[in-house]
């Protein structure tokens, strides 16, 4: 290698030793270690971040995928290299996987910054792995492709067909309802999850994995590829060679993840109902590129987007139909008049040209086309008003209409112990008419905003037959739940916002309509009430990084400092 050449594969990056010829021979040395050949040495090197973890039920077959990205980089006559980084496994983690998704970008963007390698393919499925990924990803911004683990198949339960984790609340519902005894929900937990794999419906990995490929940065029809499907591992080798042109065509994110790949993969979002999650995700990932996503673009955006997926948690059909179905390439065939077709891919063409391949076949009861939609409009709908002045977020796919338009008393939690601790209590003071509201679970809260806005119905409720209600919080909600339940309330409780303002018999109005959530009491007393505040910082380690750094819902619940200036798209 002369000084003028541009390092490849395993001599990019050296170590500083101040002797760069002295850490190139020692690299070469402790690399054949390993028993490559120097032949194999001299290649590109596609690094494989892999994130198989026995605290991730969703990455279960993540080995077998990295084997499978390792033949189609060999093949296309690269080096892979597969390398650790932090793993989010759902519900293993305390307080919440959202604490730690940040946690995971930076590692990711670190290892791909730090290490030699020519190109990535990151491998993530669980909800808050592919956002870290991403946003890592797009920091680092070196040449990277997404595949995703892919989601489960469905079980069965006495004749009834299941899979996480919309039946899982539906099945608990009914248990606390009385309608369930014990014995049958241990059975019905059996058989839930039955396969490796992310969460069966269009629950926020799987939302996730469409906005990948909506984005371009995943191969195409990929997203909805079943985990235990044999088309799974041939996306992933599709992927190694797809990896090996990126290497050679040094098309880095930022040629990828742009304001016009952002509008669709939000008008894809739309369209398939997508979870409420993707909205703080997407948002991160972009707001790493400068790119901002603005809550008035997005009402915009869903005011002209149709719904046109037949999934749970808002439809009736599981992942594994829509694959079947045509996937999400079928989808953005549809949407095709709605999108920017000039984005360019990781498969080194643009959008249009994708989506001019043919489609062969498309399942109209799952996927339906734009002049039959399932819904006029999009799955979501910002609101604002004089209770969320910065934005808060309403699933109106998942929401009972009959509550769009609606004032009702609050019933106030000021917490998610005060609530676990009252809500099924039998003198609790709420009817079915009230307005349930949640304070402290936002971003900077103690919880650290926990997907606790599906708040359950209180037991006395629900064993009279209510099965929703108007719910209200800073919090998230699981991409697998549904009700009429608004979320993401920015400025949070913690924060000084309004919603730590309400009390218990206070008005408050929805309208779906006008975009607003109002606090219908006096200014003058709502000065006399005592704003909420953050919890004191932790002493140390990441919970102080995170309780001094973590924007609002609105900003993805990124760490301020890692966000460069945005720019509008
Ligand atoms: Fe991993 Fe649902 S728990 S995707």
């Amino acid at each position: 290698m002369t000084d003028k050449q541009e390092p490849v594969g395993i001599s990019r990056g050296l170590t500083n030793y101040g002797d760069f010829d002295f850490a190139r021979y020692l690299r070469m040395s402790f690399a054949r270690s390993m028993g490559y050949s120097t032949e194999m040495l001299a290649r590109p090197v596609v690094g494989i971040a892999g994130t198989y973890s026995e605290f991730n039920n969703c990455h279960r077959l993540v080995p077998e995928l990295i084997a499978a990205v390792k033949r189609g980089v060999i093949a296309a006559g690269g080096l892979p290299l597969e390398f650790p980084t932090v793993s989010l496994g759902e519900v293993f983690l305390k307080p919440t996987s959202l604490f730690f998704r940040n946690l995971m970008s930076m590692d990711t963007e670190e290892m791909l910054k730090g290490q030699p390698m020519d190109a990535v393919v990151l491998i993530g499925g669980c909800d808050k792995t592919v956002p870290a990924q991403l946003m890592g990803a797009v920091s680092a911004n070196i040449p990277a492709i997404q595949l995703v683990t892919g989601p489960m198949m469905t079980g069965r339960w006495r004749g009834e067909r299941l899979g996480a984790c919309t039946d899982c609340r539906r099945f608990w519902a009914k248990y606390r309802a009385g309608e369930l005894d014990s014995e049958s929900i241990q059975e019905v937990e059996g058989s839930l999850s039955t396969t490796a794999g992310t969460c069966a419906v269009m629950g926020t990995a799987s939302t996730m994995a469409a906005i990948a490929e909506a984005l371009g940065i995943m191969l195409p029809g990929t997203a909805a590829i079943p985990a235990v499907h044999a088309d799974r591992l041939r996306a992933a080798e599709a992927s190694g060679v797809a990896a090996m042109r990126l290497a050679h065509d040094k098309l880095t994110p930022d040629r990828i993840i742009t304001g016009q790949s952002v509008e669709n993969a939000l008008r894809v979002l739309l369209a398939i109902g997508g979870s409420t999650n993707a909205i703080i995700h997407l948002t991160a990932i972009a707001g790493r590129a400068g790119i901002k996503v603005d809550l008035q673009r997005l009402n915009e955006l869903s005011d002209t987007t149709p719904v046109l997926v037949d999934l749970k948690p808002t439809g009736s059909y599981y992942m594994e139909d829509l694959h079947a179905a045509g996937g999400i390439g079928a989808v953005m065939r549809e949407l095709k008049d709605l999108l920017h077709l000039d984005c360019m891919t990781v498969s080194g063409e643009t959008l249009g040209e994708r989506l001019e391949a043919p489609q062969p076949y498309i399942d109209r009861k799952i996927i339906h086309a734009v002049s039959a939609p399932l819904q006029p409009e999009g799955g979501l709908v910002a609101l604002f008003g004089s209770l969320a002045p910065n934005g808060a977020i309403l699933k109106r796919a998942a929401a009972d209409p009959r509550l769009f338009e609606y004032e009702g008393r609050a019933v106030v939690f000021t917490s998610i112990e005060d609530m676990a601790a009252r809500v099924d209590d039998p003198d609790l003071d709420i009817n079915d008419d009230d307005i349930m509201v949640l304070q402290n679970a936002g971003p900077k809260s103690a919880s650290c905003m926990p997907e606790a806005g599906y708040l359950p119905i209180p037991t006395k409720l629900a064993r009279k037959g209510v099965k929703d209600m108007l719910r209200i919080s800073d919090a998230r909600m699981s991409g697998t739940a549904y009700g009429t339940i608004v979320l993401h309330v920015s400025p949070d409780a913690a924060s000084g916002g309004p919603l730590g303002l309400v009390r218990t018999g206070d008005r408050i109005r929805l309208s779906v309509k006008e975009r607003r959530v109002d606090l219908l009491v006096d200014a003058d007393v709502l000065a006399q009430r005592t704003p909420g505040q953050a919890p004191p910082l932790p002493k140390r380690g990441y919970a102080r990084l995170y309780g001094q750094e973590v924007l609002q819902a609105e900003q993805g619940c990124d760490f301020a400092f890692l966000v460069p200036e945005p720019s509008d798209p």
